[in-house]
């Protein structure tokens, strides 16, 4: 496996359409394992293919864990998907603001409006299909990947453009 280069803003590849996914072949299984490597080294939720440089229609997610009342993570409560193909065919009708960041967009972040619950349709990294009930923080993570294999970032669609801020800003605003 490999650790690739997270491809950042104003690359043009971050705004192209993606190609549709048709060879589950050697080549995309090492692709996926890289993916995951990198996300992880980020570290990061979630990372597209164009994140990398490949305008390819995948991208792999890794929940945030679940932690016990000392803070530890509770083993197995991390999920990690790779959806290929991915379309959104269900969105529910309560939205919910939160803060989104991005690995193409280092040292900001910005408040976005999502769909509260999602139900995605895509295809495993060995081209089976599979359904998901998403909702919450894994539903957020899902419709940002899923924004970055059309093109589109969480900056385009800022509740206000005024709620975007660099990560010390936003911490100080916390305080
Ligand atoms: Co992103």
């Amino acid at each position: 496996m490999a650790i690739l280069e997270i491809v950042k803003l104003p690359n043009a590849v971050l705004r192209q359409k993606t190609r549709p996914v048709t060879k589950f072949d050697t080549g995309l299984q090492k692709l996926i394992d890289d993916m995951i490597e990198t996300m992880r080294e980020a570290p990061g939720v979630g990372l597209a293919a164009p994140q990398v440089g490949e305008p390819l229609n995948m991208a792999v997610i890794e929940t945030l864990p679940e932690t016990d009342d000392s803070g530890n993570e509770v083993e197995g409560s991390r999920d990690l998907y790779v959806i290929i193909n991915p379309k959104i065919v269900w969105r529910s009708g309560e939205v919910v603001d939160g803060i989104e960041g991005c690995l193409s967009i280092p040292g900001y972040v910005g408040e976005v409006t999502r769909h509260e619950s999602i139900r995605v349709r895509a295809q495993d990294r060995f081209g089976r299909k599979m359904k998901l009930d998403l909702e919450g923080w894994d539903a957020r993570i899902f419709q940002h990947e899923i924004d970055h294999l059309n093109g589109e970032l969480y900056i385009d669609k800022l509740t206000a453009p005024e709620n975007f801020w660099t990560e010390e800003e936003y911490d100080r605003r916390g305080r």
